[in-house]
Parts: structure tokens; C-alpha cells; sequence
């Protein structure tokens, strides 16, 4: 299974200067907001990794991430000129993910919970269909809605929908099998004029092959779209992480634990970094 991360320019929600760059480079608490949905990625075993990002951007994202081999996995970058929707990084990655599934991840979604890895596990294991996620919010307006029936599988999807018929929003996270491409080339731009995600979806769920899981409320999920939000990430980030002392989303971890760089590899991350506590942690996390 391959994966895409969806890092270009929307930016309307923040102020100019912060989307001035794409948002997915600044920081939330420790590390860069793209590291979260990058480590959500990997921690679904997938290696093999696209960033559609936007084209004055690609640089940055490129002289931050490489081409993944330092983490043994493999990142390559395609640019996606305007912000035409969500649904066109698929268009713009089909050659890079070409009969092959793909997941879908939205560069300012940070996930973190409880069993997360066999939730990620689980769903790239499905062979054909979609998967998707749903999380209760407090303000369905503002997101892809989906209704449940009473037995839990979805029966209506809708984007920011003015009278919700649920609370249930759709995290961007997406697991597609390889018909996604022939969907996504045949959509016509929304009211808004993008290429909607939820229109990919809703052809699954009429093709009745849309699988649904709930993410339960012990689980995190948070869309650092706005100021407040990114503010509100980084609080909860710091505040796990002190508590804890253990890293969310610490790309270099991560890439250890999965056995894709061994003992010498993460020294050598290591010794890359200037003596900051993130340096420190990954020394700490060799020693044990
Ligand atoms: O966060 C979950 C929500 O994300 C879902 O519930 C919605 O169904 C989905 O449409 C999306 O809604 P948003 O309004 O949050 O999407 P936004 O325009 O903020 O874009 C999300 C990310 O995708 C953001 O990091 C920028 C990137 N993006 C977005 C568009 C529209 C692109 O790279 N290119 C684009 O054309």
C-alpha cells in the first residue's frame, strides 16, 4: 500500500503571514505539523509516500524531509498548482500509486490513541472498498458528516452540511483500493469549486463498499486548520508529552521501532540535531 499526504496552500483560515509558508512546516509543540500525519502514515506500515504540496513550498518540504531514506522509507513530492480540492492530489498522485491501494492523509490531522496502530493496521489490511474514520464533534457543520444506521454502518455523507443529520465527523484519513483513481478522474468540481473528498466517499457508500470505524472518544484527533487549533494542538501535544515522556509522532522513533533503521541509523539522526531535548529523547530512547 503507498500513501499521500495532502500538504498544499489553503491557508485561508490563518493569518497571512503564517500561510505564507504552508502551514504543515510550523511547529506543533517539538516538531513540524507534517511529522504527525507523516508518523500516522508509517505507523500503518506504509513506506512508499507521496506530499502533493504547494509549488512555492516544495523546497522547504524538501530540504526538511529528503527522500526519506534516513527513516527507510521513501518520500517523493508532486506540486498541486491551486488548492482545487482535496480529491485532486489523487489525480495528481495516480501514476505514483498506480494499481496499487492507497491512504489518504490530510497534512494538518493529528491522530493519537489507544491501540492506534491496530485501528491503522486493520484498515490498510482491507482488500477492496474505502475506509474511512468518524469522530463525534461538537460543531458537524464545519466538516464531512456521516449518518449511521442503527447498526453502525454509514448511510449518507455530506460536506459541511448546514442542517448536520449527525455528529459524526470524517477525520482525513482515507484507505482507498485502486479503483479510487477512476472515481477521482471523473468528478466535477463542488458549489465551492473543489474536487470534494466526500464525493469520492459517497460513490463507495453507494457502490456499498464503504467501510466505517468509529473512533472512540479516548482517542485524539485534531484538525489544526485555525490558529486556535494549532495553538490547541501544541497544548495538547507539550501536555502528553511531559506527562508521559514519551514522543507523539517522533518520526525517528518511529522508523526505529518498525525496524526500517537500526541502532547505528537513529545515532546518527541523533547526532544530526543540535543538543535540544528532542536530540536528547532519541539518545534516551536507544539507551532502553
Ligand atoms: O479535517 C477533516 C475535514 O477535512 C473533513 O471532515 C472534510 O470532509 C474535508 O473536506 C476537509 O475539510 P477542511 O475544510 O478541513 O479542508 P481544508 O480545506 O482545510 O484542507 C485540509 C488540508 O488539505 C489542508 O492541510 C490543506 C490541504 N489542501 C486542501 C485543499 C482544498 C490541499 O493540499 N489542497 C487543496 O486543494
Amino acid at each position: 500500500m503507498k500513501g499521500i499526504i495532502v500538504a498544499g496552500g489553503t491557508g485561508s483560515r490563518l493569518h497571512p503571514m503564517t500561510a505564507a509558508a504552508s502551514k504543515q512546516l510550523l511547529p506543533v509543540y517539538d516538531k513540524p505539523l507534517i511529522y504527525y500525519p507523516l508518523s500516522t502514515l508509517m505507523l500503518s506500515g506504509i513506506r512508499d509516500i507521496l506530499i502533493v504540496v504547494d509549488p512555492g513550498d516544495k523546497q522547504a518540504f524538501e530540504r526538511l524531509l529528503g527522500d526519506g531514506t534516513q527513516w527507510g522509507i521513501s518520500l517523493s513530492y508532486a506540486t498541486q498548482a491551486q488548492p482545487n480540492g482535496i480529491a485532486e492530489a489523487l489525480v495528481i498522485g495516480k501514476d505514483f500509486y498506480a494499481g496499487s491501494k492507497v491512504a489518504l492523509i490530510l497534512g494538518d490531522n493529528i491522530f493519537f490513541g489507544h491501540r492506534m496502530s491496530a485501528v491503522l493496521d486493520e484498515a490498510s489490511r482491507q482488500e477492496a472498498g474505502a475506509t474511512i474514520f468518524g469522530y463525534w464533534v461538537p460543531n458537524p457543520d464545519q466538516f464531512g458528516i456521516v449518518e449511521l444506521a442503527p447498526d453502525g454502518k454509514p448511510l449518507h455523507i455530506e460536506e459541511k452540511p448546514a442542517m448536520p443529520r449527525s455528529h459524526y465527523a470524517v477525520t482525513g484519513l482515507y484507505f482507498y483500493d485502486e479503483h479510487v483513481t477512476a472515481i477521482a478522474e471523473r468528478l466535477s468540481p463542488s458549489a465551492r469549486g473543489e474536487l470534494e473528498i466526500t464525493d469520492v466517499n459517497r460513490q463507495y457508500l453507494e457502490a456499498g463498499n464503504l467501510s466505517f470505524v468509529r473512533l472512540e472518544r479516548g482517542f485524539a484527533w485534531l484538525d489544526a486548520g485555525t490558529n486556535e487549533a494549532l495553538l490547541d494542538a501544541a497544548n495538547y501535544i507539550a501536555t502528553i508529552e511531559r506527562r508521559q515522556g514519551l514522543k507523539i509522532a517522533c518520526v525517528e522513533e518511529i522508523a526505529w521501532r518498525q525496524g526500517w533503521i537500526d541502532d547505528g541509523g537513529l545515532q546518527r539522526l541523533a547526532a544530526l540535531m543540535p543538543e535540544c531535548s528532542y536530540r536528547q529523547y532519541l539518545n534516551e530512547t536507544l539507551k532502553q
